[in-house]
């Protein structure tokens, strides 16, 4: 056969006769034309088959394909007459790779049970095909941008002694003879260790949390953006979450305006988003919450019901800064003005999509630190390493992480985290 093309590339070869690989997604025949939809990864493409003029091999391989049977077609590339940016294949040969058994993805509604239990095929799923592009093309935005502000990728270890975020969400495991290991939360204190040696870093990996709750917006398995920037404070770091969550809305509106469509995401909603976000206190975001109606107090997170209810007064991404210290993280820095509250904020996407950054300056001060995790009861032997930031050249700090999957949900406008991460793990699902 003619040489292979990749339907993202195949503009470059119209009028010339190429041969594409792939899996039948579609098929159909009317008398003597027969439509075959072939995806082979990087796109779908038609390819229209003449049936009385195909040779015999080609003739058999026609009335032996079946849904997900994987071909090899060869035809000349034409420009679709009326969609621009859309060709097909005016098809001269057709070979069955592999006949496919009966697909149990069919075009019916399946349960959201049943396409988990095949989320192993359910990726081959057009909605599910783009969902993860456009993850694909948060995740090199994100690179682009960190490498282009002089950022160093560090890569944090997953198996830890001690906890990040708190014990309560923590998995468990037996390490050899040294006792109990835990599954990292977030590699925020290692990259604050890295931070002194290389002033910029950041992470980007698989993070763990027992979150025992279903809820639309958690996984316990997660992929994580941590960054950490020496001599930035809080404002400096609410600038660059801004710029690199702008960064990546405009790669997604570039790369992926088919997927969007796919997904059925009203592209406007994102060409509506503008910097800067607004910065709004926990305090005054309890006080507009119970305007409407919500119960939540100063020395609460927000809920679910919050959530809907911020979406209601905000249409942009929003940071809820300067929260009680006591319902947050023990590295996070007192404000030397008002001690009971942090230098910190969680940034709100719009309609709802929850928190997609958490983020704060750091607690640079040893003896601060110190008495913040004793209040906490925390096993200070345990964190000591992590203090010697604080003894050798400390310095003022900030940081932040994103949940990767939080981006997908909200950018790509799907309905359920599960569908952002190719396997999802949850409180009821381990497999496949
Ligand atoms: O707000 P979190 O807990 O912050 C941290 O872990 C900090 N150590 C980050 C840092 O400063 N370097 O988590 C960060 C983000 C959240 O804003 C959210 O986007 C996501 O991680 N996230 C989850 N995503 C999916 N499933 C879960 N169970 C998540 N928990 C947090
Ligand atoms: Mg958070």
């Amino acid at each position: 056969m003619s040489e292979h093309a990749l339907v993202a590339e195949i503009g470059g070869f119209v009028d010339r006769t190429v041969t594409v690989q792939g899996w039948v997604s579609n098929f159909r025949s009317s008398g003597k034309i027969a439509f075959l939809e072939v995806r082979d990864g990087s796109g779908y493409i038609q390819a229209v088959l003449d049936i009385p003029a195909l040779d015999a091999a080609s003739s058999e391989a026609l009335s032996q394909v079946t849904l997900e049977s994987s071909v090899a077609v060869e035809g000349r590339v034409s420009k679709h007459p009326k969609r621009a940016d859309v060709y097909e294949l005016q098809a001269s040969a057709l070979r069955l790779i592999h006949r496919a058994e009966e697909y149990p993805i069919g075009r019916k509604e399946h349960g959201a049970d049943f396409l988990l239990q095949h989320r192993h095929l359910w990726l081959r799923s057009k909605t599910q095909w783009a969902i993860l592009r456009i993850r694909n093309t948060i995740i090199k935005a994100t690179y682009d941008f960190l490498f282009g502000e002089h950022f160093v990728k560090i890569d944090t270890p997953i198996i830890t002694a001690s906890a990040c975020e708190g014990t309560t969400t923590l998995f468990e495991l037996d390490y050899y003879d040294l006792g109990k290991a835990y599954l990292a939360q977030s590699g925020q204190l290692y990259l604050e260790a890295a931070m002194a040696a290389h002033g910029r870093v950041f992470d980007f990996g698989p993070v763990f949390r027992a979150e025992k709750s279903k809820t639309r917006k958690h996984l316990s398995e997660f992929w994580m953006m941590d960054a950490e920037m020496a001599f930035c404070d809080h404002a400096c770091s609410l600038d660059l979450q801004e710029r690199l969550v702008m960064h990546i809305i405009q790669e997604v509106l570039r790369h992926n305006r088919g997927d969007l469509e796919i997904t059925k995401r009203d592209a406007a909603r994102l060409e509506a988003i503008k910097a800067p976000f607004a910065r709004i206190t926990h305090r005054e975001v309890v006080r507009l919450l119970r305007e409407k109606g919500s119960e939540i107090t100063e020395d609460l997170d927000l809920g679910a019901n919050d959530e809907t209810l911020l979406a209601e007064i905000f249409d942009q991404p929003v940071f809820i800064e300067k929260w009680p210290a006591h319902i947050k993280a023990f590295y996070m820095k007192r404000d030397p003005q008002d001690p009971a509250y942090v230098a910190c904020a969680d940034l709100m996407a719009p309609e709802a999509f929850g928190e997609l950054i958490g983020g704060s300056q750091r607690e640079d001060d040893l003896d601060l630190l110190l008495s913040r995790m004793r209040e906490e009861r925390m096993p200070v032997e345990e964190f000591e390493w992590y203090l010697d930031t604080r003894r050798y050249g400390s310095v003022p700090h900030s940081g932040f992480g994103f949940g990767l999957e939080r981006l997908v949900y909200w950018l790509a406008g799907v309905e359920h985290i599960r569908e952002t991460i190719a396997f999802p793990r949850m409180l009821y699902r381990m497999r496949p």
